[in-house]
Order: structure tokens, then sequence, then C-alpha cells
């Protein structure tokens, strides 16, 4: 009974995975949730509100302005009395109303009026899921902190193969779970992160080094924080101060944070690679300044390869549940499951970098996050939020 007491509001939308939602009803009630269930006008041609009354023990809402329901449990008291409002299933049509703020029906009201978190369960015909402007609706809403579950890849009842279906019910009360949970996602964990870049010194005041800003891992560091970890960061040199409760390591090389890694690694449940390491560094590092020549228009650097952190942490007997990211600027998938395979990684957070506003030292990212078996969109979001989505999704896969 994980959901015990917890309140649910089930919002259902037009589309054929509505059938799921009765299904998705008796789930949470398993667990000990109470639900009650709003539906959109085009849900009830698919299914009747009788079914969802009959699973859920109480009458559906379906109606903004309706004098019954407002003497009784009216828009803005349901929308106070849910912890979580799902919308499952939620189609194209209606995550397009939610991120215009529309309030035309009672089930987009209760989003725009609801105190408590937001989490859609999309679902549609992969091309309407792939479409720019639906795409844009979903990175819209995930910038406001609405939840994304899902949507699945595979055949849709209409008879395309693609990313569009519904999560499974299980799947959905799973997340509800994971998000209701009065327990923090990773009290106790222990966690040792890198962010930043490196620096590669050539003489006592040059380096070479990368755009990495160490926003994205320090987001990841509070967000771990936030949910219960115990954080180490260590970190290369950036301008961002400590997250509060965070444990700072400060290095400036690859070297210098292979070694900090490998001599707390042991200490660790949970290893994420997010700094940009730099794969080579010069041979040799001059003693003095390295002087311009007259005669020369050409300087030739000779370079030697780094120590693979994360690679090496992969390879340890007992390893940590390790998650990396690849920043990629082509074939993003490709390179991505790549290196999950090759650095014996549990998952990796793939970052396509060619995109402008997003990646290295922008303020908002977006990931796709690759495990043996399995994938989820985190769409554009401010590092933050985007830490935080990733940091419930290592949760629900890290087994110690
Ligand atoms: O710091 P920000 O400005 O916020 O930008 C965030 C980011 C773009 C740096 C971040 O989201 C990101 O993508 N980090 C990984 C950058 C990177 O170096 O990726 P990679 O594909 O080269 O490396 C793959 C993995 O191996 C990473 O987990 C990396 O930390 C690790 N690695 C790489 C080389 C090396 N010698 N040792 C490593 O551990």
């Amino acid at each position: 009974m994980r959901l015990a007491d917890k309140r649910i509001l089930l919002g259902v939308s037009g589309g054929i995975a509505a059938y799921k939602s009765a299904e998705l009803v008796r789930r949470l009630k398993d667990q000990g949730a109470e639900v009650r269930v709003v539906m959109t006008r085009s849900a009830k041609e698919f299914i009747t509100p009788l079914t969802l009354q009959a699973v859920s023990g109480h009458p559906v809402a379906d109606s903004l302005l309706d004098p019954a329901a407002e003497a009784g449990m009216g828009h803005i008291e349901l929308a106070k009395w849910a912890d979580l409002v799902l919308i499952a299933p939620a189609s194209a049509n209606l995550m397009a109303r939610m991120a215009a703020g529309m309030a035309d029906e009672l089930l987009t009201t209760l989003c725009l009026a609801t105190p408590a978190p937001v989490a859609l369960a999309p679902a549609m015909n992969q091309q309407m899921y792939r479409n720019a402007a639906t795409q844009a609706n979903l990175e819209t809403l995930a910038s406001r902190g609405i939840q994304l579950w899902g949507p699945d890849s595979g055949s849709q009842a209409c008879g395309d193969i693609g990313p569009g279906r519904m999560l499974d019910p299980l799947e959905l009360v799973e997340h509800c779970c994971q998000q209701l949970a009065s327990e923090p996602l990773l009290a106790g964990v222990r966690l040792l992160l890198t962010a930043g870049p490196t620096r590669e010194a050539l003489d006592p005041v040059r380096y070479i080094s990368n755009h990495s800003s160490g926003k994205m891992g320090y987001a990841i560091a509070r967000a771990a924080r936030e949910a219960g970890a115990e954080v180490t960061l260590v970190s290369g040199p950036v301008a961002l101060a400590t997250p509060p409760g965070v444990t700072r390591v400060d290095v400036e090389s690859a070297e210098q944070m292979h070694q900090a890694v490998m001599s707390r690694v042991h200490e660790c449940d949970l290893f994420i690679g997010c700094a940009a390491v730099a794969d080579y560094r010069p041979a040799r590092v001059a003693e003095q300044k390295i002087k311009k020549t007259g005669d020369n228009d050409q300087m030739v650097l000779t370079l030697v390869k780094n120590p693979d952190i994360i690679a090496a942490v992969g390879a340890l007997p007992d390893k940590p549940y390790t998650v990396g990211f690849a920043a990629e600027t082509v074939d993003v998938e490709q390179y991505a499951l790549d290196k999950l395979a090759r650095k014996r990684l549990d998952m990796i957070a793939a970052n396509d970098v060619s995109r402008a506003g997003q990646g290295f030292n922008a303020d908002d990212n977006a990931l796709t996050v690759f495990w043996h078996g399995g994938q989820a969109p985190l769409p554009l979001a401010d590092k933050l939020t985007l830490a935080r989505h990733l940091i419930a999704l290592i949760a629900r896969h890290y087994r110690p």
C-alpha cells in the first residue's frame, strides 16, 4: 500500500489509450490511493464516465460550470484536494491547450488552479508526437515543472510504429509511488559526482580546456541533495557557489580529477560523470612561459591521452551504479549507446550540444537518457528542473 492516504486526481483526455485509464484507476487503488477522475469532452467518446465512476467509486467530474458540483466539490476544491494530478492519456490537443494556459474546460482549469505537482502520460500517433508543435508544447510544459512520464515506443493502435504509446498502467503507478513517496528518493545514498571542465596546462600561464561552466553538474548535485543523497562533488574550475549541504573537492586537471575520484569511489553507491574531461593533455608542460619565435609561424603540440575516469569506475569489480554523460554534435544516440556499452555504464544521458540554447554554458538543457533495455526523453528545461527529472529517473533504476 505505497499510496495509502494519497489523493490522486486522474485526468483522462481523448485518445484510444483512454481504455487503459480504468485499469490505471484499479492499480492506483490497489496501492491504497484515493482516486477521483476528471474527463474531457472527447475522452467520453472513448470510455464512458460510468466505467470510471464504477472503478473509482466516485462520480466523474466533467463540467466546469455545474451548479451541483460547485455546491459539493467544485473545481477549486478539487484542485486543492489533490496530492498529485496525473493526466493519462494526455493527448496532443490537451497538451497544446495546457501549454497555452487555457482554462476552457474543467481539466485544463484544474491544471492551472492546483498547487499539486502535475504529471502527463502523453499518448498519440508517432507522427503527431514528433511534430515540431507537439515537441515545442512538451518543452514549454517541462520548463514549467510539469512532469512527463513517457511516452513509450512501439506498435500503435493505428498501425504505426514509433514513440507515442502511453506508459503501461503499472509503470505509471510506479511513477506515482516515487513522486509521492514520503521518504526522499535517494535517502542515505552516497553520490560521487564530477562537474565542470578540466584544464590541461601548457606552461605556467596557458592551458587547454572547454566551455563547460559546471551548471549542469552543480544542478545535479543540488537536486540529489534535495532528494536526500550525501553528495561529494569533484569539480573542475568553475565560477559557481557550492550547493547547500554538498561536499566539494576542487581539482584542475583530468589527472587530478581521476585521482580525486578513484580515492573516493569505494565510499560511494552512485557515481555520475557530468564533467567535460579533456581527453588529451600536452605531453610536456613547459617550466617557463613558451616564447613566440620570430622565424616560425607554426607551433606543433604533442598531446597524450588522459585517463578515462568513468571507464575506470565502470571497470571496478564492485563498481557503484554508474551514470555517464555523452556530449555529442552528430549521431548522438549511436555514440551515447557505444559509450554506455564500452565504458560499462548503467545509464547514460545523451546531450546534443550542437543545438543553440542548450548544453555547454547555457542555462537550459535537454537530454535523452539510455539504459540497458530502455530510454526516456527529458525535454528542454532549465538545468535544475532537468536535474530533478534526471535524479527521479536514476532513483527509479538505481539498485544498491
Ligand atoms: O557544464 P555545463 O556548461 O553546464 O555543460 C554541461 C555539459 C554539456 C558539460 C554536460 O551536460 C555534459 O554533456 N557532460 C559530459 C561532457 C563530456 O565530456 O562528454 P564525453 O562524451 O566526452 O564523455 C563521456 C563520458 O565520459 C562523460 O561522462 C565524461 O564525464 C566521461 N569522461 C570523458 C573523458 C575522460 N577522460 N574521462 C571521463 O570520465
